[in-house]
């Protein structure tokens, strides 16, 4: 059976870039698929001043969809300001490499879900987050 995933997904998957695991990241998140039981984790080093992603590493427990859509992400919001990255979608990732499976499109939706989680995961550590006005009632 053919596979269903086009070269540039699959070559994401056999390199993925930007594996591993940062030591004292500023913000970081893990997020499991309760459909398949895999989980993903993401790891950020964010410039204090300008806010720009320097680094960034992701773990992947999943699949290939999870995998190569991790890798992408990863180059996507690299050298990216954190408000910038927190708006990369799942179609600007799949378009980036040049299509994923719909079959397949919850494994790589955490993928993006994962990179919102860890710079939720900063702004909440660096009192970037807007509270809520509290209403009295
Ligand atoms: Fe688990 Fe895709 S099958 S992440
Ligand atoms: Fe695991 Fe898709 S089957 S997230």
């Amino acid at each position: 059976m053919a596979s269903p995933y086009n070269d540039l997904v699959l070559e994401h998957f056999k390199n993925p870039r930007n594996t591993g695991r940062i030591e004292d990241p500023d913000g970081k998140a893990t997020e499991g698929s309760p459909a398949c039981g895999d989980m993903v984790s993401l790891y950020l080093k964010v410039d204090p001043e300008t806010k720009v992603i320097d680094d960034i590493k992701f773990e992947s427990y999943g699949c290939a969809s999870n995998i190569a859509t991790g890798s992408i992400i990863t180059e996507l919001a690299k050298g990216k300001t954190i408000d910038e990255a927190k708006n990369i979608t799942w179609q600007e990732a799949s378009e980036a490499l040049g299509g994923l499976p719909k079959i397949k499109a919850h494994c790589s939706v955490l993928a993006v879900e994962v990179l919102r989680s860890a710079i939720q995961n900063y702004e909440e550590k660096h009192g970037l987050v807007t509270e809520k006005v509290a209403t009295t009632e």
